[in-house]
């Protein structure tokens, strides 16, 4: 079967801190948000990317992928679940994938592995281990507790999902007024519980300056082993 990608795009990078949103920034020759829409084509299971934009957008349709057939524009919204949202209504396949425009160092491997869980009714995320010992505090700068390490997870995208589950867990979540940064998240308040799929921890969102020169090392990587 085939999937749909959705890839929210429309954020403005506060953190990152650029004039040019994250997305539109340059990484190896072309803009990050390229680099994550060929990867993710790349792959023969994905026949079509829906790509949630700013209304405000002034790059998105300057870059040769805006033209390409598999690429659909949709409008983007006040939060990330808002974008994800605008763009399921323009997804018709069974299963979708969402993926952040700002991670373009996906594996093909971690790829098959996520789609290949994909079966699973409660869908299924890519995930890394924690590595650092984990505290918790107690709102006043000291330690309450350490937190064991065993369980905890990052959670990391793409994220799949039974399309008309997500749009509903989606609009439930954003209509309670919860705060949800990733699709697993709405998932988990409707009472679904998506599986890990462990993946690569290189597979970085650009958030801050540094981690644009970080994702320029792991593309670099990457391409060295072919992976
Ligand atoms: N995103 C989106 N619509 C929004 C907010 C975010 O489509 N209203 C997208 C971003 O473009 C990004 C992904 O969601 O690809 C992950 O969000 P994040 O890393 O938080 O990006 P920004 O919101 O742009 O950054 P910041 O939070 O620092 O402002
Ligand atoms: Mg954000």
């Amino acid at each position: 079967s085939t999937f749909t990608a959705v890839v929210p795009a429309a954020g403005v990078g506060k953190r990152m801190g650029s004039t040019v949103p994250k997305q539109y920034l340059t990484l190896a020759g072309k803009t990050v948000l390229e680099h994550t829409l060929e990867r993710l084509l790349a792959h023969d299971a994905i026949a079509q990317v829906v790509v949630a934009v700013s209304p405000e957008d002034a790059w998105f349709d300057a870059l040769p992928l805006a033209a390409d057939p598999r690429v659909l524009r949709a409008t983007g919204g006040q939060e990330r679940a808002d974008s994800v949202l605008n763009a399921l209504d323009l997804v018709t396949s069974e299963r979708v994938l969402v993926h952040d425009a700002a991670r373009p160092c996906l594996t093909m491997k971690d790829l098959d592995a996520l789609l290949a869980a994909s079966v699973h009714p409660q869908g299924a995320i890519l995930a890394c281990r924690v590595r650092d010992t984990m505290k918790r505090g107690d709102g006043k700068g000291a330690i309450r507790e350490s937190v064991s390490r065993d369980e905890l997870w990052h959670a990391l995208t793409p994220q799949c999902f039974a399309t008309r589950t997500l749009r509903q867990a989606l609009s439930t979540a954003l209509s309670a007024g919860h705060t949800v940064t990733d699709e697993a998240s709405a998932m988990e308040l409707a009472g679904f519980y998506p599986v890990l799929v462990e993946g690569r921890s290189d597979n970085i969102k650009i958030t801050r300056p540094e981690d644009l020169a970080l994702a320029g090392f792991f593309l670099q990587q990457l391409k060295e082993s072919f992976t």
